[in-house]
Parts: structure tokens; sequence; C-alpha cells
């Protein structure tokens, strides 16, 4: 670990698997926390969230939803249901109300006057540039609809999204809402067998793809995944794509099937420019987005229009406090992720707001590219994660210090934990010491904000997302669902329906209930842990499963684990997320290779080639994203006397700490054989 790192107060704890009742070292700093940072009266004056909201969201709970369903949303057909919740835990918000997503997202604004607001600022890695304004943005869905439509895609149908960060992946997403077809965006790190398996699973009619993209100063090529996701395979059924379109972004060559293969813009142009909106019922999918679970298969989570749409709106408008006239609103999310889905592409869309898109990577070509790209549009609103936060804090403020970033007014930070030390970085050096942040606490399955403070209203706290949303209910409980008093830990739990949840598991009912509605009977157990400070404000702690969050991404340590075993070196593997300065956690990985294999570990140089054969193998199973940092080679695993593996002991070993009790062991001398192996320079600091 580098040495000349701030030690922050949170990475000791956002550590998945251990109970929440165990403050681990570094929680009683991180609750200790004093400092508190009001509102600006001025801001406070005019930001779009009064305090008034609570007391109106708590007085008449769906009366306030349908407030704001009818305010931000426009319907084709008013709704007179609010909730139907009898069909628990798939609940009908707006049931008989009908509209459509990309109507809402696009035409709307042109048909109020507001055609030649710019809707997008695109700006490519390698320095291209694309302005596109809503009436544009209409034209282009309109036609990329009509092409869909030419290709065979029907509503209902599912199409599998695999782009980069470009307009076309927005254009992509909403032309598919247009014609009530749910999208399912495949992040492009994920490799061709992971498409394999999503395309699969969603049943997918077509792929939106592209030639490539531009990663860290080179073009990068993604069709090459998708002609493997969907070429034959022997013991696979054959798939169900029909048609690959294909957007033509860096110009390299692409293996072409006739018949099969579509280029975007001989598609997208010949398609004619009008294009009626399907209306849809409120509760018709939206989309499907896949996301890492305590199993080897990820969950494809439901996601329906009208309640989506009305929280993503409201939390876009109330949380960012936008003022769409003025504001000039970026988040550095990938549409791959659901940040992505509800804040980039419908959130702000929806409330008419100017976004900046970009494509590539904070540092290239150089490390000041995000506050250049800030200076430039006059970036206002700024949402990003803790790591990139983290990043940049090491790069060394002078960077950002180059730059006018006097325009930022609200910050905000999601997908894990924000330790003090960022916040108050991210603040002060970024915010200019002015600026509100927001810590968003929420997750695929929520499909909107849920915690946060509101930037005009709560005093943050540097580190907490400290309040339920006017309109949701939160809680910390105990082991029997009972709520933790002030000052104490537990679970997180989402006690009512929201209008944004996920409505299943695409095609498992019975996962969706078991994963989330059966630890607490008919509450939503979020697999967080959280405390409640001496105020009542929520801390989250991190997953208390086998999940981990790499960099905010969500990845399984059984989805690497099954990864592992696939190849013919390893016997067993056990994968946890050590505590990381930087990413949050990283994935470290003991593995006992196959007896045959057992003695190519012994030298430094066979260790090192095993570690590079698994890390290649894991890269191509899942994605780069879930390569582990380090595989270490032991001869036994820790486990339970019915076999469980226990991935705390492990935990300790990664991040060189004590060895806890291990009395529940079947063979109390394993963790010593562990270590013993482990006991090398290199993982001796401390
Ligand atoms: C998990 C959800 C929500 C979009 C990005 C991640 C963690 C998310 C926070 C936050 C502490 C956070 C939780 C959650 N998380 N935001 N502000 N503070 N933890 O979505 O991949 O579905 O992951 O991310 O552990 O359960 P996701």
């Amino acid at each position: 670990m580098p040495q000349n790192e701030p030690t922050t107060a949170t990475t000791g704890e956002r550590t998945g698997g251990t109970g929440p009742g165990d403050a681990p070292a570094g929680l009683e700093n991180l609750l200790h926390e004093t400092r508190a940072f009001p509102p600006s009266s001025g801001f406070a004056a005019h930001a779009n969230a009064q305090p008034g909201l609570y007391d109106q969201a708590r007085e008449d709970r769906l009366g306030f939803w349908a407030q704001q369903a009818t305010d931000l949303v426009s319907w084709r057909t008013p709704f007179t249901e609010v909730l139907d919740w009898s069909q628990a835990p798939v609940a009908r918000w707006f049931g008989d109300g009908r509209l459509n997503a990309a109507y809402n997202a696009v035409d709307r604004h042109v048909e109020a006057g507001h055609g030649d607001r710019v809707a997008i600022h695109f700006e490519g890695e390698p320095g291209d540039t694309r302005t596109v304004t809503y009436a544009e943005l209409q034209r282009e869905v309109s036609r990329a609809a009509n092409a869909l439509s030419a290709l065979g895609v029907e509503t209902g149908d599912r199409v599998v999204v695999y782009l980069p960060m470009i307009v076309e992946a927005v254009v992509a997403m909403l032309a598919c809402a247009r014609i009530g077809a749910p999208h399912s965006v495949v992040f492009g790190g994920f490799s061709a067998d992971a498409l394999r398996s999503r395309i699969a699973d969603a049943g997918a009619k077509l792929v939106i793809t592209a030639d490539g993209g531009y990663r860290r100063g080179a073009a990068s090529a993604l069709k090459p995944a998708v002609d493997a996701a969907i070429a034959p395979k022997e013991g696979a059924k054959p798939t169900t794509v029909e048609h690959v379109l294909v957007v033509r972004r860096t110009g390299q060559d692409v293996a072409w099937t006739d018949h099969t293969d579509v280029w975007w813009h001989e598609a997208v142009e010949a398609a004619d420019v009008q294009h009626t909106p399907v209306w849809v019922d409120a509760e018709h999918p939206l989309f499907i987005l896949y996301t890492s679970g305590t199993t080897g298969k990820p969950k494809g989570i439901l996601h329906t229009t009208g309640g989506y749409l009305t929280q993503a709106a409201y939390t876009h408008r109330n949380v960012f406090d936008l003022k769409p006239e003025d504001d000039v609103y970026w988040c550095t999310a990938d549409i791959g992720w659901v940040t992505g889905h509800t804040y980039v592409t419908y959130g702000p869309l929806v409330n008419g707001a100017t976004q900046v898109i970009y494509e590539g990577t904070p540092d290239t070509p150089h490390q000041g590219r995000w506050w250049e790209i800030v200076e430039k549009y006059g970036v206002s609103i700024l949402y990003t994660a803790p790591t990139a936060i983290r990043a940049c804090m090491k790069w060394g403020s002078e960077i950002p210090d180059r730059f006018d970033l006097s325009s930022l007014r609200v910050l905000g930070s999601v997908g894990e934990p924000i330790n003090p030390e960022a916040w108050m970085w991210y603040r002060r050096v970024i915010g200019g010491d002015t600026a509100p942040i927001v810590d968003t606490w929420w997750q695929t399955e929520t499909g909107a904000i849920m915690i946060s403070p509101l930037p005009g209203v709560t005093a943050a706290k540097p580190g907490s997302a400290q309040v339920p949303l006017p309109g949701i209910v939160a809680d910390v409980v105990d082991d029997d669902a009972h709520p933790v008093p002030d000052g104490g830990g537990g679970y997180l739990v989402l006690s009512e329906p929201w209008p944004s949840m996920l409505r299943g598991i695409w095609g498992d009912l019975e996962r969706f209930k078991d994963t989330y509605w059966s630890r607490f009977p008919g509450i939503y157990f979020a697999g967080d842990g959280a405390k409640k400070d001496d105020d009542g404000d929520i801390w989250l702690l991190g997953r208390v499963d086998d999940v981990m969050n790499i960099s905010g991404h969500r990845l399984s340590t059984t989805e690497i684990e099954s990864a592992l075993v696939s190849n013919e070196l390893v016997a067993e593997a056990a994968v946890v997320g050590a505590a990381d300065d930087m990413t949050g956690q990283a994935v470290v990985a003991f593995v006992i290779l196959r007896g045959e294999h057992a003695s190519e570990a012994e030298t430094d140089e066979g260790s090192a080639a095993i570690e590079k054969t698994l890390r290649d193998h894991v890269a191509q199973q899942i994605g780069p994203i879930a390569k582990p940092k380090k595989i270490l080679v032991v001869p036994e695993l820790p486990k339970t006397r019915s076999g469980k593996i226990m991935r705390r002991l492990l935990r300790d070993v990664a991040e060189n700490r004590a060895v806890g009790d291990a009395t529940t062991l079947a063979d109390s001398s394993v963790m010593d054989l562990i270590q013993t192996g482990l006991a090398k320079p290199s993982s001796s600091e401390d």
C-alpha cells in the first residue's frame, strides 16, 4: 500500500461479511466526526428543495409521490391509482397511467419551445466534440426508433446495448424506450463471455455496439466481443440475436457478417425523422440491468417506466438542485452502470438539463482533463465517485488549481462510502469551500437516490449520506428487525415501497423474494451494514454479504471464484475484498492449485506466471474490472465444519492484520499454514 497516502477512517469498514455489530478499527473516529457544513443562506434561499418537503412527504407519502409524478412527468393517460402493493413485493406505481420515457426525455422539451437548448455537450477522448440540442436529439432518437422497427424490433423485445460513452449510447437507450423495447446495457468493460450470458438471459433480439471506443489514448475494439458472444458455442443454445447494429466510432477494421450486421449510420440515416412514441403502461419494462449478487449468476434487475421516471426526475431536481435554464450538469458515470441510466440518460433529460458526456478517463491525455472540461463548459453540478476523487487527490491539488472551477455549485458522490479526507478535499479543492456536497446512497435495485443530504437544507457531515429523502422510509435494524437506537449499528432496510424500486429479477421471481425480502419478512434488505449517529444520521459501512465494491462497482466474490476454478490450474479458490486506499476494496484471490500444477508455484517466476495466467483468465471470463489485484497460492483454505469458507479470516490475511477468532475452523492449523506460506517480504508491511 502506498505509504504517503492519508489513512482513511472508513476504508477499514467497507468490508463485507462482518456482523454489523462489530466495530472495526477506525469506526470510532468516523462516528466522532463532528464537522458539519450547513448550506449558505444564499444557497438555501434559492434551493429547489425546502425543509417543508420532509413534512409534506411525512404527512401524506402517497399523495407526495402522486404530486411528484404529476409535476415532473408528462402522462398520455393520467393515473388515478398511486400504489398497488397487494402483490408485494412486486409493486405497481401509477399503474393505470400511460406514458413514454423517450417522449418525456426529449419531445416534450421541444414542444415546450426548448428545442434549441443543448441537451448534450459531447467530449470524445481524442478531443473531438459534438453539441446536440433537444431538437436534434428528437430527430436522432426518432430515426433510430424507426431503424429499430425496420430491423424487426417490437414493443417488448429486448435490446442489448454494448457501447462506449458516446452520444449514440443515449440515443440507443431512448430509441428502445420510444418503441417500448426494454434495453439491457452491458458495460463495455465486460468480456464476450459475460456479454453472452446477459444476452442469453435477456433473450435479446438485437445488439447495438460500435467498432470500438477510445480508452487511454488508443482505439479499443468492441465488436469482436459481440461476434464472439453470439457465435455458436458447444453446449450453449443458439443465440436469440437476429441483428447487430454497429456504430462507427473509431474507424478500425471490423469483421462483417452479411445479413446480421448493419451499420448504424446507414440504418439511421435512411430512416424517417417522424416517429410516434409507443405509449406504454406505467408498469411496462423500461430496462434490465445486470448486477452481481452473492451467487455466481448476475441478476437482471428489472425497472419499469412510470415510477422510475418519477423518482429519477425528482431526485435529480432536488438532490442536485437542478435549474435547467442555468446549470451545466456532468455525471462521470458510464451508461453501463445504473448511475449512467438514472443520472445521465433519464433524470437529466426528463428534467430538460444541459449535460456533458465525456468518453474517456480522467487522466487522458493529462491528469487535468476533467477540470479542463469543467472550465470549458462551465460545469455547475458534478456527480462522481469517491475512487475518482481519491485518485485526483493523489495526483495533487496543483492540477485542479490550474483551472477555473468557480462555476461548480453542487458536488455529488456515489458508489461507496466517501472517507472524510476525500470529502474535505472535494469540498475545498474542487468546490472552493462553498459548494455543498451530496453523498448519495442507492443501488441498482433502488433505481434512484434514496439517502442523501438535500443541498439547501441539510448541514452536511463528511462521510455520511445522512437522511432518507422526503418520500423514502429507511432504517437501521438489528438481527430481529428492530430499529436500533441512535448510536447503534445494524442492517440498512427500506421499510416502505418507493416508486423506482426494482420490480423483480428478470425471469426469477423466487430469487427476487429470497434475495431482498426474506432476511426481514416484508421489508427490503439492502445488503449494507449501517450505523446511526447520535443525531440519528445514517452512516453506510459497506456490504454485509459476499458482494465487493471495487471503485464503486459491484462484484461478486462467488462469480470470481467460479471464474478461477474454471481454469485447469485451479482446484479451489476463495476471493475477498480487501481494503484499498484508492479503490475502496481490491479483489484478492486465494487459490489452491491442482496437484499436478502445485510445484509450478514454488519459484518466483513460476508463481508470477500462474498469477498472470489466472488474472487474464478472469478478464476473459468476466472482464478486466474483475481481475484480482493479488492472487495468493495457498495449500489450504479456512473452512468451517460445514464446509463454508471463512472469508473473514482471509480478509485479515489480505489486509495484513492479526488473524481473528478462528475457533470455528474445522482444522485450526490451516491459518498457520496459509500465513507461513505467505510470509514473504512483499506482504509483511504493516
Ligand atoms: C452498493 C450498490 C448507486 C449507484 C452506484 C452503485 C454501495 C452506493 C453509496 C454511498 C456508501 C454506497 C452500497 C450499495 N453504495 N452508494 N453513497 N455510500 N455506500 O450501485 O453497483 O448497485 O451498488 O454500492 O454498498 O449497496 P450498485
